[in-house]
């Protein structure tokens, strides 16, 4: 796999003590994540082929196979993956998951219908490495891309911002995310806010213009 051009915490954090730690996340920010994803999936046709990258633990290639979405799931951390598996045999799911780069993905333009990339992409610290993610999720997506984002424009930014320490967080405006998307080919459909003002998570649905498979 070859070595990626920018250094970022999120891309190295995740080794078998991170990855463990991160299946711990409190159930109610678990569901209140999955709503999200629910609110942006209602855009999505169930007979969609989903790609989940980065998939973590699963928990979100997981949610979706359970609504009926042919679900799989890729990352680059080998702790992650080996959660993911564990937690597909055991609910009996056939999702297939295996290790990727979303930095530069293996598989054929247009591969899948559809892409998520949750919670990962505020971990990009500049505008090169974010448009090339997009670019790339953009290529191997031969529908949608549902992508997560920090806005700026809520008061857990603005405190995150003030408290000085959490520097290895990035906020995008949607306007930012949106020109990526457009340079890749692609348009926004809608954007979602997990509560609007108050917090900073954020999911925006893209689709393919026309004319640019
Ligand atoms: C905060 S976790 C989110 C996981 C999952 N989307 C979820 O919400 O449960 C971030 C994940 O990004 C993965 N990751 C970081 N850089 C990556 C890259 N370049 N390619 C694929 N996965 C990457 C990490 O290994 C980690 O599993």
């Amino acid at each position: 796999m070859t070595e990626p051009t920018v250094a970022y915490r999120g891309r190295v954090k995740y080794d078998e003590k991170q990855s463990g730690k991160y299946q711990h996340r409190k159930p109610h920010k678990h569901k209140a994540e999955m709503r999200l994803i629910d609110r942006a999936f209602k855009r999505i046709p169930t007979n969609h082929r989903v790609l989940d990258v980065p998939c973590g633990g699963g928990r979100v290639m997981m949610h979706l196979a359970k609504k009926g979405y042919f679900a799989s799931g890729a990352d680059l951390s080998e702790s992650m993956l080996a959660i993911a598996r564990e937690r597909v045999f055991e609910a009996n799911l056939s999702c297939y998951v295996e290790r990727q780069d979303l930095e530069k993905l293996t598989y054929n333009n247009g591969h899948f219908d559809t892409i998520v990339c949750f919670r990962l992409f505020h971990h990009f610290p500049n505008v090169e490495i974010r448009q090339r993610v997009v670019s790339e999720l953009c290529r191997v997506a031969g529908q949608f891309v549902v992508l997560s984002y920090f806005s700026p424009y809520s008061v857990q930014s603005v405190r995150r911002k003030l408290s000085g320490k959490d520097t290895d967080r990035f906020a995008t405006s949607l306007a930012e995310v949106e020109g990526y998307f457009r340079h890749a080919g692609f348009r926004l459909v809608e954007d979602f806010a997990q509560m609007r003002v108050f917090h900073t998570l954020h999911l925006a649905v893209f689709a393919r213009r026309e004319n640019t498979k």
